[in-house]
């Protein structure tokens, strides 16, 4: 078992025999999430959990009843915030208790996840430690801390972090807080790829696809709340293989075919996948269905075939080019990006050197590069050949410079482009609204200041390019 994984919790059964309610009291909730976009969804659907008992979603901790800190262990610098935000809020439970007030903290997510008891031997005045599987349980564990509380208890320390994502599923009550016009809809959760620096297998669990009818429900209720996009969410969210309502399992091209019918749907994504799920049908679901929109993230990690083997991603820096040509023969305005590790244990300047030919060669439209990060449990944190930290600042700053020159051409080439964008947002700067292009460039528009983020799409004339985002000026309303 992965160092770090504290695995099934003996306390992950120790509180199921509680009742799960609350007296219904108005509380305020205020939850702090960290990382991916299934973190945000993971957090609203907290909300959601608690609201039936009570809790209303604040903007700020010093405002609220109960803090929930949904945390990201992906890489070393993500997870080393959550004890220094965890000290944050302990100094304010402090302030607050000197006005009458006592603040319950819960530590959700990867880190609370992969640390369980630790967590709560090594901050002790932690209420509830929770992991991504166990949102659901929200109620009795925060029933059990307020009870606690009665009791005179700071710091209950109640952990569950237990598997798997089904129960999760199963038990989550419909959708309660508010969503804009864009909304995610977790369809697939976990991986079983084990990536040799990834924590996810270990945080997240093996792979679950959630049945087809399930998702197709939720996705109904989420147009009839307002949304226009819905973006599937996965780990792997192209290994999707749920249960379709004819028994068999369907895959992810099926699934967004189906999705697409659904009413009221204007726009499709997916997030993240991975270049070996990649198969025929999915590529030709880019060039025939519509809503589904021009981009896609599919995450290669390095251009060099020593690195992607040591890394056990399964393919070569061939492979993924022969799969974009296919994308880009189905679907040949798509949009493409990518995440990158440099500084692999064992990474040469010519494996280094191989990333960036590939870089160039694809000319993705955005990407993000990180350095790498041992993280404990992994089995690439025992490999030797480490990169030394001074190499790693140096092919980053290489890469990234390289990228951003990259996105600034792709978003050059919008200026003169009329799209239709969804303006979800407040902009960047007063009198500017903010939304995404159906290639998922950030774009920011100036509107009357009186104007709100609306749920409807907007047709904007690009007129200026930036290295990470585009500006425009409203051409018109889209006809819905
Ligand atoms: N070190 C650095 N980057 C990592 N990622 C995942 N694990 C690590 C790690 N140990 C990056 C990968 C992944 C993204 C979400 O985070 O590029 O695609
Ligand atoms: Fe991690 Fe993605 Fe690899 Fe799964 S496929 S182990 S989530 S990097």
């Amino acid at each position: 078992m992965p160092v770090g994984l504290t695995g099934k919790s003996a306390s992950g059964n120790r509180f199921s025999g509680l009742r799960p309610r609350i007296a219904v009291l108005a509380k305020k909730l205020f939850i702090q999430t960290y990382g991916c976009q299934m973190n945000v969804y993971d957090s609203a659907r907290m909300a959601d959990v608690l609201a039936p008992h009570g809790f209303t979603t604040v903007s700020k901790a010093e405002d609220a009843d109960a803090v929930i800190i949904n945390t990201c262990h992906i890489r070393e610098k993500a997870s080393d915030k959550v004890y220094s935000e965890l000290g944050r809020m302990r100094l304010l439970r402090d302030d607050l208790k000197a006005s009458g007030r006592d603040l319950l903290l819960a530590v959700g997510g990867c880190v609370a996840q992969a640390e369980g008891g630790e967590m709560a031997r090594r901050a002790p005045f932690v209420d509830i430690v929770f992991g991504p599987q166990t949102y659901h349980r929200l109620p009795e564990l925060v029933s059990s801390a307020f009870a606690a509380r009665a009791r005179g208890v700071t710091g209950a320390g109640l952990v569950a972090t237990d598997f798997p994502a089904e129960a999760k599923f199963d038990s989550l009550p419909d959708a309660a807080t508010a969503i804009g016009p864009s909304a995610f809809l977790s369809v697939q959760e976990g991986c079983d790829k084990f990536c040799t620096f990834c924590v996810v297998p270990y945080t997240r669990g093996a792979e679950y696809s959630r049945p087809v009818n399930a998702i197709l429900e939720e996705a109904r209720r989420l147009v009839a709340r307002g949304a226009i996009e819905i973006t599937l969410l996965g780990q792997n969210v192209n290994a999707f293989h749920g249960d379709g309502p004819d028994g068999a399992p369907w895959s992810l091209g099926r699934l967004i075919r189906a999705l697409a019918e659904v009413e009221g749907v204007r726009r499709i994504r997916y997030t993240t996948s991975h270049p070996r799920d990649m198969d025929d049908d999915l590529i030709a679901v880019h060039g025939e269905v519509r809503a589904l929109m021009p981009y896609l993230h599919l995450p290669v990690q390095s251009g060099s075939d020593a690195v992607l083997e040591a890394m056990n991603r399964g393919y070569t820096a061939d492979d993924y080019l022969k799969v974009l040509e296919k994308l880009r023969a189905a679907r040949p305005d798509i949009a493409l990006a990518s995440d990158f590790i440099v500084g692999f244990p064992g990474e040469s300047d010519r494996d280094f050197e191989a990333t960036l030919d590939l870089v160039r060669t694809v000319g993705f439209s955005q990407a993000y590069a990180f350095k790498y990060s041992a993280r404990p449990g992994t089995p690439a944190a025992t490999l030797a050949d480490a990169i030394p930290e001074e190499v790693k600042n140096e092919r980053l700053q290489v890469l990234q410079n390289l990228l951003s020159d990259l996105s600034l051409n792709f978003n050059r080439r919008s200026v003169g482009a009329t799209m239709p964008v969804l303006l979800d947002k407040r902009g960047r700067h007063p009198g500017q609204l903010g939304g995404r292009s159906p290639y998922m460039q950030a774009v920011h528009v100036s509107v009357p200041t009186d104007s709100a983020p609306h749920g409807a799409e907007t047709l904007v004339r690009i007129t200026n390019a930036f290295a990470h985002s585009i500006e425009g000026v409203v051409a018109a309303e889209v006809a819905a």
